[in-house]
């Protein structure tokens, strides 16, 4: 199955108002600019709640082919959860995407594997696509080897979800999230295999052969095209280097 490329910015909690609007203008001439087949790959940003809308109508106007994700969502779909974004809100701003189980959600914000199946399940009820981020940490890596933390945090985020679902899996290693090393392209195949023999054992063959696996964790302009090389990864989840446009433009340009 051929699996469209896809690149995540994601911006966490950065870029005010203003710098958005700018970004987003910035990135949509110098996407234009390049002249480039972007219907080989798909991008996606993900500014913070407040600005999701003024991203989406400045997409809309230009016409750019770039998607919108969220950063994260509730749990629940409506009530008293005060400071909670339900997934209904983030549909009804025309979001596709949503992360889900960031690292920084699940370490700053004692997230753990239930709370992040609820996520993944309450994504769907909304008809969004979680991207259900997954990784070890230096300590993991050292006492259970590479790929079993990450497995078992992927199937554990499975629980509520049936085969066929749409999902996106990012295999970002905690220890190279932000630390400017990434993870060698060898290092990504390995984990991000062994996370789509984990999806075929779960929801059997045709889902994990359609499913993309991400990499995250400091990747950059100089180091996407490797990364995009390997047979299992299907993409980026990109941090600090997706808020630099000409940076971020380099990385959704990767040489194929
Ligand atoms: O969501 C993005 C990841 O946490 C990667 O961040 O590219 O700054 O290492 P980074």
């Amino acid at each position: 199955t051929a699996r469209t490329p896809l690149i995540a910015g994601n911006w966490k909690m950065n870029l005010d108002h203003l710098q958005s609007i700018a970004f987003v203008q910035k990135l949509a001439w110098s996407l234009k600019d390049a002249k480039h087949d972007y219907s080989a790959v798909e991008a996606v940003v993900f500014p913070p709640f407040t600005d999701l809308r003024s991203v989406q109508t400045l997409l809309d106007a230009d016409k750019l082919q770039l998607g919108l994700g969220a950063q994260d969502l509730s749990a629940h779909d409506s009530g008293a959860y005060t400071g909670e974004i339900s997934g209904a809100f983030l549909a009804k701003l025309d979001v596709t995407y949503v992360i889900v189980g960031h690292s920084e959600r699940r370490t700053l914000h004692a997230e753990d594997d239930e709370v992040v199946a609820a996520k993944v399940a309450a994504a769907h009820r909304s008809g969004l696509v979680p991207v259900v981020c997954v990784g070890e940490t230096a300590a993991d890596l050292e006492e259970h080897g590479p790929s079993a933390v990450p497995v078992a945090q992927l199937k554990a985020a499975l629980a509520q979800t049936p085969a066929g679902a749409d999902i996106v899996v990012a295999y970002e290693p905690v220890w190279a999230i932000g630390s400017g090393t990434a993870a060698t392209a060898e290092q990504a195949e390995q984990v991000c295999a062994a996370l789509r023999d984990a999806l075929r054992e779960v929801h059997g063959a045709e889902s994990a052969g359609a499913t993309r696996i991400l990499y995250g964790g400091s990747v950059k302009a100089s180091n996407i095209a490797a990364f995009m090389r390997e047979p299992n990864v299907d993409g980026a989840l990109v941090g600090g280097a997706s808020l630099d446009v000409d940076g971020f433009a380099s990385i959704v340009r990767f040489p194929s």
